[in-house]
């Protein structure tokens, strides 16, 4: 608490509600902000400012957390990031789903998905290290915590994806792993779901992320099948694990087909009971239609599919499948393989897995945002927003300090991001400041790039970057390392 003396801020934002993503129930207080830091957290009357702003009937909460992203590119292509800015987000993890920037060679052709996000702002990183310093030398307006893609690493060390990784392979593997955590890197993640990874066994998998054991760095997945086999595909996450001896974050947790809808029942009391013996955590995207590159195997067309992008059918994009089939007078399939490489939203989950997913008390909000194209899945400009205003406030599944330390708290203890996620007095200055009455997504399947609405201020280390609806241009966020005990 402030002494007698005045103090002078950078910032003073006066008269709000502090919702401080500990979960901890809500109070009313002023925050000074210096040298990007939280200065002071109180009555901070009689106080001064270079800049004042007033927070009253707003919420003050932490900056948001995207717990999983496809920004990774995103970052230096469109720097000012609004489609997160906008939502609150004032910091992502990149490189999921066994998808990374870095490394990377100039000369290769990138099968799908990884060629998702390949959009080189200025060429491609042959090294983990290379990529970090690119977005240190061009920051962009979030934060980036950054991990390595196991897919990227096979495809960049192996002639042909269709098979388990050699001895050799995987020993090159292990070195690429070594140096990105040397260069920062908070993890490792893979998506076995995905052909280039589809055939790497679990052996693989544990001798590839070796390098994670000794920094406790941690192992994240888009699971080999959240079908029909998604209690497998849990045990082998935490098999891994537990060999690894690391964290393990089960990405974008969900019960896909109708087959399986009801089944969170089952998967969460597993995740629940496994995690009394090793750390696990999950993440989750509130909708029920998921989103990744064109496929016609797996059960994906099983639902409604909207074409988001396709490179052979560009005039396609938006539309759904069935109609195009139609048009085309082929079948769904047939239809599908004419639109590859591509990318769709397919309608696939029971709304009720949703909410239990979303209502578990350790899940993270999520966005899996693809920041590619006209059409993208609306979770890339609507998700944190959508779990305010539609689940929080309207649907009642949770109270909005819960819902903030989903998209905070929570998500920086499990990830390690230090003196990040809550606020406190030294911890960083990223902040949301927004209306709990009238906070929404305006993002929809038919408008996906509509911005949230109800989100008043956006903070990035103490940056101005967004306020009432406008982007400041500042580009304030920091590369985030991990704060492991092996490296400094
Ligand atoms: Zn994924
Ligand atoms: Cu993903």
């Amino acid at each position: 608490m402030p002494g007698n003396a005045s103090t002078h801020y950078d910032l003073l934002i006066a008269g709000g509600t502090v919702i401080d993503g500990t979960k901890a129930p809500r109070f009313s207080a002023d925050i000074g902000v210096s040298g990007g830091r939280i200065a002071a957290i109180g009555d901070l009357a009689g106080h001064t400012a270079e800049r004042t702003l007033d927070a009253t009937d707003r919420i003050v909460a932490p900056g948001f957390i995207d717990a999983h992203t496809h920004d990774d590119q995103a970052v230096l292509s469109q720097a000012t990031m609004p489609f997160k800015i906008s939502q609150g987000v004032t910091t992502v993890i990149a490189g999921n789903c066994g998808i990374s920037a870095a490394p990377l060679r100039a000369d290769m052709d990138l099968p799908m998905p990884l060629s998702l996000i390949d959009a080189p702002a200025e060429g491609r990183f042959t090294t983990f290290a290379a990529y970090l310093d690119a977005l240190r030398a061009a920051p962009s307006s979030v934060n980036v915590a950054a991990m390595v893609g196991h897919s990227t690493l096979r495809a960049v060390t192996m002639p042909a994806l269709d098979r388990a990784a050699s001895a050799e392979e995987i020993a090159a593997m292990q070195a690429l792993v070594e140096e990105a955590m040397q260069a920062g890197a908070i993890g490792l993640s893979t998506g076995t779901f995905y052909p280039p990874a589809a055939k790497a066994t679990t052996e693989e998998i544990i001798a590839v992320c070796r390098p994670l054991s000794a920094r406790k760095a941690l192992y994240v997945t888009h699971m080999r099948d959240e079908s029909d086999q998604v209690m497998q595909s849990l045990e082998e996450t935490f098999r891994i694990g537990r060999e690894l001896d690391v964290p393990v974050v089960v990405s974008h947790h969900k019960v896909q087909n109708t087959a399986n809808f009801g089944r969170s029942q089952v998967t969460l009391p597993f995740i629940r009971e496994t995690m009394r013996h090793q750390c696990v955590s999950l993440d989750c995207y509130p909708y029920t239609a998921g989103s990744t590159m064109i496929r016609a195997d797996r059960g994906m067309l099983e639902g409604r599919v909207l074409i988001s992008a396709s490179q052979p059918h560009p005039e396609c994009a938006g539309r759904d499948l069935d109609d195009i089939a139609r048009e085309w007078g082929v079948p769904k399939d047939e239809a599908a393989r004419r639109l590859q490489p591509g990318s769709a939203v397919y309608f696939l989950m029971d709304e009720n897995d949703v909410q239990r997913i979303l209502a578990f008390d350790e899940t993270m909000i999520g966005s899996d945002g693809i920041p590619v194209g006209e059409s993208p899945h609306p979770r890339l400009w609507g998700t944190f927003p959508r779990v305010l205003g539609h689940y929080c406030r309207e649907i009642g599944l949770f109270p909005l300090e819960t819902a903030v330390w989903k998209m905070t708290g929570l998500t920086a203890r499990n990830f390690g991001l230090h003196q990040r996620g809550t606020l406190a007095v030294g911890h960083h200055a990223d902040i949301a400041i927004f209306d709990a009455a009238t906070v929404r997504d305006a993002a929809s399947y038919e408008t996906p790039t509509r911005p949230a609405e109800g989100i008043d201020t956006v903070i990035v280390n103490g940056a101005i970057t967004w306020r009432h609806g406008t982007h400041s241009g500042a580009r304030n966020g920091q590369v985030i390392t991990r704060q492991g005990t092996a490296v400094s």
